[in-house]
């Protein structure tokens, strides 16, 4: 049977309140792993000064941090992949750093049982706002030990990571009364996320100076609000070339949902524009774009756009 997250399967796993030994829910077990080249990760050790001196991160410097979604680590392709696009095209100019909360994400769960899938998801969902706190207590170590403002620190989240994103900044204003200038929302999750159903958890426009969204499963994984200050659909938002018989054979929507990162990855190399469109238009596939007024979309997005997008773009690797 392929993993599932349906409502279905969800709404049984909270009425049992099963739950998993295995899962941590100790935000000490998340690590946080600089990475000067993309091939060689190093671990900053929260609170430890001498992990951060023996890492060379370069102070006083842009900071990208890198989180993946539920079930990730610091291997799964979305870590690995926007990593190396950050390092490769950026690396001079910042430091990029992957959160690795494998311990705390429901890495390494059988997915065979939809029951147990679902379950875990509950647990997972539960440690989104105390791990987006320990970031922002992360990013203030950064801060007292080398002079990196949270005003240095974008934060790329991917899926369940988008709404990590976005409790890095709910904590920033919080605890620290500090705004992180950038979270990108890649496809954030949709599976209880989605229709307010608890939107001061979820990743929100204004947990930053500046929140750009990319749906590309919208409705499905991926969330259906236009949660951002910028909302951008890409292909349509809710499905993507290259994947109409991945998400039917495979676990539904998962390659759609990976499209957001590959797309975002891509654009460092490829300029891809984007024309402002009302909700019908981004959705049903009637967007003329004016490239007279078409937007960057991805890393290089102006941080004054606002509103919904249409972007197009073809089959991604
Ligand atoms: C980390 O260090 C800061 C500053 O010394 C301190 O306030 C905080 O309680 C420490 N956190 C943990 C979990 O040890
Ligand atoms: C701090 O990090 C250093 C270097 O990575 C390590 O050798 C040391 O054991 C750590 N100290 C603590 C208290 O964890
Ligand atoms: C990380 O995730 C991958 C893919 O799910 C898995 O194969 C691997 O065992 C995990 N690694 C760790 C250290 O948990
Ligand atoms: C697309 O939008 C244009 C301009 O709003 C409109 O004239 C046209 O009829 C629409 N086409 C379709 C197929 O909906």
């Amino acid at each position: 049977m392929k993993p599932s997250l349906s409502l279905v399967s969800l709404s049984l796993a909270l009425v049992f309140g099963i739950g998993h030994a295995d899962i941590s829910t100790n935000v000490a077990d998340l690590r946080f792993v600089y990475y000067p080249t993309a091939s060689n990760g190093v671990e900053i050790v929260y609170n430890n000064t001498s992990s951060l001196q023996a890492s060379n991160l370069k102070a006083g410097t842009q900071t990208i941090i890198v989180i993946d979604g539920f079930l990730s680590n610091l291997t799964t392709p979305m870590s690995q992949s926007v990593k190396n696009a950050y390092v490769s095209n950026r690396g001079d100019q910042v430091n990029v750093i992957v959160l690795d909360y494998g311990r705390l994400s429901g890495s390494g769960q059988d997915l065979s049982n939809p029951l147990n899938t679902a379950s875990s998801y509950l647990i997972v969902m539960n440690n989104v706002q105390p791990i987006g706190e320990r970031v922002a207590d992360f990013i203030n170590f950064l801060r007292v030990n080398k002079q990196i403002q949270f005003s240095d620190v974008t934060v790329i989240g991917h899926s369940l990571g988008a709404h990590v994103a976005g409790n890095v900044g709910k904590s920033a204003k919080t605890n620290y009364n500090q705004e992180l200038p950038r979270i990108a929302g890649l496809d954030p999750a949709g599976p209880l996320y989605s229709l307010q159903l608890i939107p001061s958890l979820r990743l929100d426009r204004n947990d930053a100076a500046f929140v750009d969204v990319y749906h590309t499963n919208r409705g499905e994984l991926g969330i259906i609000d236009d949660i951002g200050q910028a909302n951008f659909y890409v292909n349509y938002g809710s499905s993507q070339p290259g994947c109409t018989v991945q998400d039917i054979t495979g676990t539904k929507g998962y390659c759609s949902h990976s499209y957001s990162w590959k797309f975002f990855d891509s654009a460092f190399t490829t300029s891809y524009i984007a024309g402002a469109c009302d909700l019908l238009d981004c959705i049903c596939g009637n967007c003329t774009i004016n490239c007279d007024n078409g937007i960057l979309a991805g890393p290089s997005t102006p941080t004054s756009a606002s509103g919904l997008y249409f972007v197009s773009a073809g089959p991604l690797p």
